[in-house]
């Protein structure tokens, strides 16, 4: 048995701690004292005698699975249907849980007299501040992708007129209540209660999906936020690996991995926000990272996870265990197969890394047509920076009076000095003298990638009138120049049309694709990843708002699509109604994650909008007439 070097409980330091509480997992990693904390078959039968109630509510679901199990009725349970369950079970439910069941009630409903908790004070404050990613991360339900939730409780000067919203506040497409989680027998009780009275189940860790993943109307809502835990191995030995590794709590996130990392002396591959999650929807979706050109994906470096499956039931799953959850877990996405508690995850040796951030605006003789000659050069490189293990994030936004502001949030150069990065650069910066681009550059380099990220990137806000869509840039694509230059006429006529751009510079490192794992297969052949963004003002009309959320799906990915073809994307940051999203997020990997799925879901415990099994189902009504509304009812579709 190995011990862990630090446990940090909570935050909290403590050093050279053995833990002796609960079941050793697998042969190597310990659990967390939290996932000591398990439901039991003996434990239900004790629990639920003393309280006289039914043993249905909260049995184990069956484990295996060749049995063909079907969901349990055509629509989920929904509160005012006749098996919605009564007050009393609820209470009951909230007692198992040890009082961690939170009905809900709309962060936003404190504008509003009728929810009892009016403070025009506190409501012009949230209003304010409603862009603080922080603080939505703290509340149970709130979500940055709102638009799909059906907006039904903003702020009021947020209102959605483009909905035909009056001044409102109902729960709609939040779930109906939250259980705040802080151990693996309350994930096991929610699990098991939703999944026998069929009442959808929805995680919530930070909030972030773009996809509205985790939102859901009527569902019932499990929160890992709170799952802080986290453990340093020096040297973890386990399945052919020897060396540094972390243990992360579901809750973890990003900037705490990152500041852990430093803290140790090593690096961690993790994303460029500061408050996404580590565990969740991240390294599920795949998760790349500034240190993707060098390390791959996130995903690529997990050795081993500890979750709840749909039957309720607390598992290890790594190289020899449960092998093919382990698989669909790195990279097949989150919210579909399973509760995950905790993962274990490499680390690698610190690295000198050097960074670069400038931003232009396109103005009086520096015109947007310069400024697109000036990416045509930057992109001519992009296959000479990624092979040399760097990264890049940029946008090219509209500003309101017409003209183009491009920001390189950062380039990364991983293992690389100063000097050596701008002697790679002065090339291309050469070019954009000579083309009088106003490039007032800021490189730092530090010895160490956690303080350089610190540095390098803002603080992300929380956004809620906005649509997205993406497309990976295969090496096929931007290697030939005359396909490249298609592509980035392409690019800029979305950009003339009003779209804003974000693009990433990246690829993944050779032999990645021999990596056994279920992340899209079109990740390993990229030379960059391009996102075309719309906002507008809640006070917008309609039909305005339609045309430009249409226009991305219908007018402008197309576009991008035809370029690219046998490509695909990243479903964590693609469009809501991606067509054909099996094959872009996942490509030919797609069957075997259907049958992972049906092998340990059978029933569609869980659903989230477009994760993998979710084409059997759908939701009644539409926003704006084209958009799945999580403030409807999810059924099974009629054609099965
Ligand atoms: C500002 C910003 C920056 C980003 N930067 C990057 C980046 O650099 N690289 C990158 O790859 N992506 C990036 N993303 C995308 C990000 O990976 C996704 O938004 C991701 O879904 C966020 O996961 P979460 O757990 O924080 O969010 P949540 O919205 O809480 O959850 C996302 C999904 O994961 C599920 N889930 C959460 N926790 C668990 C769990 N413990 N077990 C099972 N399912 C779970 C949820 O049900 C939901 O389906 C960024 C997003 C934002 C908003
Ligand atoms: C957040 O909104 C406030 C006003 O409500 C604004 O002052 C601030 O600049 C916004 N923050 C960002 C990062 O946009
Ligand atoms: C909200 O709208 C009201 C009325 O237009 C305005 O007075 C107030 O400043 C706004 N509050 C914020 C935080 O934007
Ligand atoms: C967001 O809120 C947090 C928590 O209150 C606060 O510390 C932080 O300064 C706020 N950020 C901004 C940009 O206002
Ligand atoms: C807000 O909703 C409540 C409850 O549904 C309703 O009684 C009230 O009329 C609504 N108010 C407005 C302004 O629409
Ligand atoms: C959730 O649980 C955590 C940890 O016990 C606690 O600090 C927090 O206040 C709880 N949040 C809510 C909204 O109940
Ligand atoms: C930190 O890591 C680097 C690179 O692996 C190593 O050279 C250095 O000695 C380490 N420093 C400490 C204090 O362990
Ligand atoms: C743009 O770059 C200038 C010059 O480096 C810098 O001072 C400014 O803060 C940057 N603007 C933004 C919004 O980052
Ligand atoms: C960093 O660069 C050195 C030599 O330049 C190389 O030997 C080493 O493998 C590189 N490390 C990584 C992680 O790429
Ligand atoms: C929102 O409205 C303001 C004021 O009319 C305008 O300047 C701005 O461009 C609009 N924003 C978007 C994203 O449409
Ligand atoms: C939608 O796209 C069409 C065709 O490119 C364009 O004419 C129209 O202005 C766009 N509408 C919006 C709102 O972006």
């Amino acid at each position: 048995m190995l011990v862990p070097q630090i446990i940090i409980f909570g935050g909290f330091v403590l050093s050279q701690i053995a833990l002796t509480a609960g079941t050793k997992v697998s042969n190597d990693a310990h659990l967390f004292p939290y996932e000591a904390i398990q439901l039991s078959d003996g434990d239900l039968k004790k629990i639920l005698h003393s309280k006289s109630a039914s043993t249905s509510l909260f049995d184990f679901g069956r484990t295996s699975t060749k049995a063909a199990h079907k969901p349990r009725a055509r629509c989920k349970t929904y509160p005012g249907d006749l098996t919605w369950p009564s007050e009393p079970i609820w209470n009951l439910f909230d007692d198992l849980l040890g009082g961690a069941l939170i009905k809900t009630v709309p962060e936003a409903s404190l504008c509003y007299p009728e929810w009892g908790r009016y403070s025009a004070v506190e409501c012009e404050e949230l209003t304010r501040s409603w862009n603080n990613s922080t603080l939505r991360i703290e509340d149970p339900t709130s979500i940055r992708s709102i638009l799909f939730q059906g907006m039904t409780c903003m702020p009021p000067n947020y209102t959605a007129a483009f909905l035909g919203r009056s001044v409102n506040c109902s729960v709609g497409g939040f779930p109906e209540y939250t259980v705040n989680v802080t151990n693996v027998k309350q994930i096991q009780l929610g699990v098991n209660i939703a999944r026998n009275l069929n009442i959808r189940l929805v995680i919530k860790n930070t909030g972030h999906d773009f996809g509205a993943k985790s939102t859901g109307k009527g569902a019932i809502n499990l929160w890992t936020h709170h799952l802080k835990d986290a453990a340093f191995y020096k040297n973890y030995k386990a399945h052919g690996y020897s060396g540094p590794a972390f243990k992360f709590g579901a809750g973890v996130q990003v900037y705490e991995a990152y500041k852990l990392a430093r803290q140790h002396n090593v690096t961690v591959i993790g994303g460029e926000g500061k408050s996404v999650g580590f565990i969740g929807g991240y390294i599920q979706g795949g998760g790349h990272s500034p240190l993707t050109s060098i390390y791959g994906m996130a995903a690529d470096h997990v050795l081993s996870i500890q979750l709840v499956t749909a039957a309720g039931r607390f598992i290890t799953a790594d190289p020899k265990t449960n092998p093919d959850l382990f698989w669909a877990l790195r990279g097949g996405g989150a919210g579909t197969f399973a509760v995950v508690t905790s993962m274990v995850v490499k680390a690698f040796p610190r690295i000198t890394t050097t960074t670069l951030t400038y931003n232009m605006t396109s103005t009086g003789t520096f015109t947007k047509e310069k400024l697109w000659a000036a990416q045509r050069a930057y992109i001519d490189g992009f296959e000479k920076y990624a092979d040399l293990g760097y990264y890049s994030y940029y946008r090219i936004r509209h500003l309101p009076g017409g003209e183009l502001y491009h920001d390189m949030t950062s380039m990364v150069a991983p293992n690389t000095t100063s000097a050596q990065f701008r002697a790679t650069m002065a090339p291309l910066w050469g070019k954009w003298e000579q083309l009088g681009v106003p490039f007032h550059p800021v490189i730092r380099e530090f010895d160490n990638f956690p303080d350089a990220w610190e540095l390098a990137f803002p603080h992300e806000i929380w956004t809620w009138t906005m649509r997205q869509a993406s497309r990976f840039l295969p090496r096929d694509t931007l290697s030939d120049p005359v396909k490249r230059a298609a592509m980035v006429d392409s690019i800029k006529s979305v950009s003339d049309e009003g779209a804003n751009i974000l693009l990433f510079n990246m690829r993944n490192p050779p032999g990645s694709d021999q990596i056994n794992n279920a992340v899209n297969p079109a990740w390993r052949d990229i030379l960059g990843f391009a996102i075309m963004f719309v906002t507008w003002n809640v006070t917008d009309p309609e039909p305005y708002v339609t045309e430009l959320s249409r226009n991305l799906t219908y007018e402008w990915n197309p576009r991008w699509r035809a370029l690219t073809p046998g490509s695909g994307t990243y479903m964590s940051e693609s469009d809501y109604i991606e067509p054909d999203w099996q094959e872009s997020f996942h490509g030919d990997k797609y069957p075997r994650l259907v049958a992972i799925k049906q092998e340990w879901d059978p029933e569609d415990v869980f659903y989230a909008t477009n994760a993998v099994g979710s084409e059997k189902w759908e939701l009644g009504e539409e926003i704006m007439g084209h958009l799945p509304s999580q403030n409807s009812r999810l059924c099974l579709k009629e054609v099965e």
